[in-house]
């Protein structure tokens, strides 16, 4: 291998840049020459396409989002638009490919290694923290994070004006930023899809908690959460409860995307990003770099997107002994 590229798809996290800095400066050390691409998949269509030097990626490791910028690109999922992303790769000399994203930038990946052969490396970027391989995806802790200093802020008012807050966190299908932002911020309940609780079950802890003379109450929901968004769980509530409680619901949406990224993140997207690189230059391809139990290891891309990380149960049993 004498030339790489690099590229960020689907959605930023935080921490996507100290990775692309770890790649890049991993590859001169080695005598390797990398290629930015911009926009994801899209930009390796269209051949947006650019040398990086060392000093591509000075002063980036405290930013947020990529600065290689990322896009969704439905073209990509095309056998046509893969053949014309095959085209950019040869026209640019480029042997192999790292991939920063989640679940859709890797099956973009695979049908690529699949129907080109191209040597492709994937490293776990999404704040959703939901794929296999790695205990911890880029992103996540900091999400966790911002998560967290809102819902502090929020139990602030809840207990001020004595109301039940529904606050609504991201994560897509996954409850993970909810179940740990719910443990760090102690909230009284978290709904989350893999572990559901109907909404008599809410109503009634709800109930016992104020008939244990609690004033205020955090309920966490994690968006992927099955019944519906947190307005409309909080509807449900209402119904249920006529006046009793006051009730207001924050969803806090893309704020958990941006920002600097957390030093946890920095570090495991330093180590990822020169994982990655060293683990294509021994010619480990079609995988997925990741770290489990502090150890950098490889997972078959077919198994990163497909096998499932399940929430700990005790940490779900926590959440219920703990909120009392
Ligand atoms: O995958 C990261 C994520 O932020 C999810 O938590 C969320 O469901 C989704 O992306 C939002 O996507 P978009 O930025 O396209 O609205």
């Amino acid at each position: 291998i004498n030339r790489i590229a690099i590229l960020t798809s689907g959605s930023d996290a935080p921490g996507m840049n100290a990775c692309i800095r770890a790649v890049v400066r991993g590859a001169l050390y080695h005598g390797i020459e990398v290629m930015g691409i911009r926009r994801g998949y899209g930009g390796l269509i269209r051949g947006d396409i650019f040398s990086m030097t060392s000093h591509s990626v000075s002063n980036i490791i405290q930013r947020g989002g990529t600065i290689l910028k990322s896009a969704h690109c439905p073209e990509f999922m095309t056998v046509e638009g893969r053949q014309k992303a095959y085209e950019q790769l040869m026209n640019h000399g480029i042997d192999a490919l790292i991939v920063i994203g989640g679940n859709g930038t890797f099956e973009g990946a695979l049908h690529f290694y699949e129907e080109f052969g191209v040597p492709i490396m994937g490293i776990p970027g999404t704040i959703d923290n939901d794929l296999f391989g790695t205990d911890y995806t880029i992103g996540y802790d900091t999400a966790v994070n911002t998560a967290l200093k809102a819902i502090d802020r929020i139990r602030d008012t809840a207990d001020s004006h004595e109301r039940i807050f529904l606050i609504e966190v991201m994560g897509r299908d996954s409850g993970y930023i909810a179940v740990q932002s719910g443990i760090a911020g102690g909230a009284e309940m978290v709904v989350i899809s893999e572990d559901p609780l109907s909404t008599q079950e809410l109503v009634d802890t709800l109930k016992q908690g104020f008939n244990r003379s609690k004033s205020s109450s955090i309920i966490i929901v994690a968006e992927g959460e099955t019944k519906g968004t947190a307005a409309t769980l909080a509807d449900q509530i209402r119904k249920q409860v006529d006046d009793k409680f006051d009730m207001r619901v924050t969803a806090l949406g893309h704020v958990q995307r941006g920002g600097t990224p957390s030093a946890y993140d920095r570090i495991l997207a330093s180590r990822l990003g020169l994982g990655a690189l060293e683990g294509l230059l021994d010619g480990t391809i079609n995988v997925m770099v990741g770290i489990i139990n502090n150890q950098l290891v490889y997972t078959p891309l077919r198994e990163a997107i497909d096998r499932s990380k399940p929430i700990k149960n005790e940490l779900l049993r926590m959440v219920n002994i703990l909120s009392v």
